[in-house]
């Protein structure tokens, strides 16, 4: 039984006191409790052991009180699944050794046992669970065959990913065939992971806005629908489709339970394409956590009365930025937990 399942009755559509808060990326980055860990261990031994991760996934829980853990791991070990070797450089993230460079390359891929080459995973979500006790529900999450894609062909990470943009556009078989690929895998390790006990699932498309209107229809929608759907009836889905404004209305009709939006994103906008039978998860800018507490006090709320207190999760729109103080976090967490209805209504009249 669940003590606090706020974000889960958001998730069904039910009527809750407040909205429920977490933050994208809050398990590593910030907390200083992490940073310590970071400094005992590298990032793939973070990910590959299970106490750690379920030490880093309860941090936030214990140290700011919100109402979700996401499991502390990353969207890249599903690559490293399929045989790419990955190193995690300091100061500039991953590095692919051997990126996809032609359609040939995309063959070399394996299709992985997921159960076992990712097994890992799996019991980073049971310690977890052990550990939360029931108190919040637990996330799990995946990157979306185009993000990964993204990866796959830049070989590092990229403010625009042109490389692979360029490669679907040269190459759209190859790219189609590498996309339904990474997608059947997605849905099978998403499925492991509602098995292993997550309450809810999280698809970060976090470059979707990168590929334009009529590349999100051929190269990520398809995919997102196709997770979504084959997922909804196992568990609620969250959709994050960064930056991809224009591909919301067609995601509303997915079978996900909530899509996330980021900051460059009106709430009312969201609200109009995605209707009133899905939940709007976001959209803080992150770089607002980096102000002061008068100035995230004034902005949260103002974020709360934008998209209403109902079929909303308060979040970031996008990822918690590495120097973010956490004075600033907890400051933007109380905010969501202390703003009540009655204010909301007194505030429209
Ligand atoms: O939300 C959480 O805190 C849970 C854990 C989590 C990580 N990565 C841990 C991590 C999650 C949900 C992710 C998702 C992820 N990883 C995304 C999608 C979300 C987003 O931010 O857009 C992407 C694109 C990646 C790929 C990735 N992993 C990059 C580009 C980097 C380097 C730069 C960065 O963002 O920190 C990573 C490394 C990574 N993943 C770290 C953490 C805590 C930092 C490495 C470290 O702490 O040593």
């Amino acid at each position: 039984m669940l003590q606090n399942d706020r974000l889960l009755k958001t998730l069904r559509g039910e009527l809750v006191d407040r909205p429920p808060v977490w933050m994208m990326r809050q398990a590593g980055r910030f907390l200083p409790s992490y940073q310590r860990l970071r400094e005992k261990y590298d990032f793939f031994t973070r990910c590959q052991t299970p106490e750690l991760v379920a030490e880093i996934t309860c941090l936030p829980v214990d140290e700011l009180n919100v109402d979700a853990a996401i499991l502390f791991s990353d969207i890249l070990v599903v690559l490293q699944a399929m045989g790419v070797p990955i190193e995690m450089r300091e100061g500039s993230g991953p590095v692919l050794l051997r990126p996809v460079e032609k359609p040939a390359d995309v063959n070399r891929l394996e299709y992985p046992d997921v159960i076992h080459a990712l097994g890992y995973v799996f019991q980073g979500i049971r310690a977890t669970l052990q550990k939360l006790d029931g108190r919040v529900p637990l996330i799990g999450f995946a990157g979306a065959p185009w993000t990964l894609l993204c990866y796959l062909v830049e070989g590092k990470g990229s403010p625009n990913f042109e490389k692979a943009r360029a490669f679907c556009y040269q190459h759209p078989d190859a790219a189609h065939a590498l996309l339904d690929k990474l997608t059947n895998i997605t849905i099978s390790y998403l499925q492991l992971q509602i098995q292993a006990g997550v309450h809810a699932v999280q698809v970060f498309d976090s470059w979707a806005g990168l590929l334009g209107p009529e590349g999100f229809r051929q190269f990520a929608e398809p995919y997102l629908q196709r997770i979504s759907k084959a997922l909804s009836a196992l568990s609620p889905v969250i959709l994050f489709p960064k930056g991809a404004w224009f591909g919301l209305h067609a995601l509303a009709t997915s079978g996900a339970a909530a899509i996330g939006i980021d900051w460059q994103t009106d709430p009312a906008f969201a609200r109009n394409a995605v209707g009133t039978q899905i939940s709007l998860q976001g959209n803080l800018d992150p770089a607002i956590l980096l102000t002061n507490c008068t100035t995230i006090e004034a902005q949260t709320r103002a974020m709360i009365r934008r998209f209403g207190t109902q079929r909303y999760i308060a979040n970031l729109g996008h990822g918690i930025l590495p120097h973010t103080p956490v004075a600033h976090a907890r400051t933007f967490v109380e905010t969501v937990r202390r703003f009540s209805e009655a204010e909301l209504l007194s505030t429209k009249s």
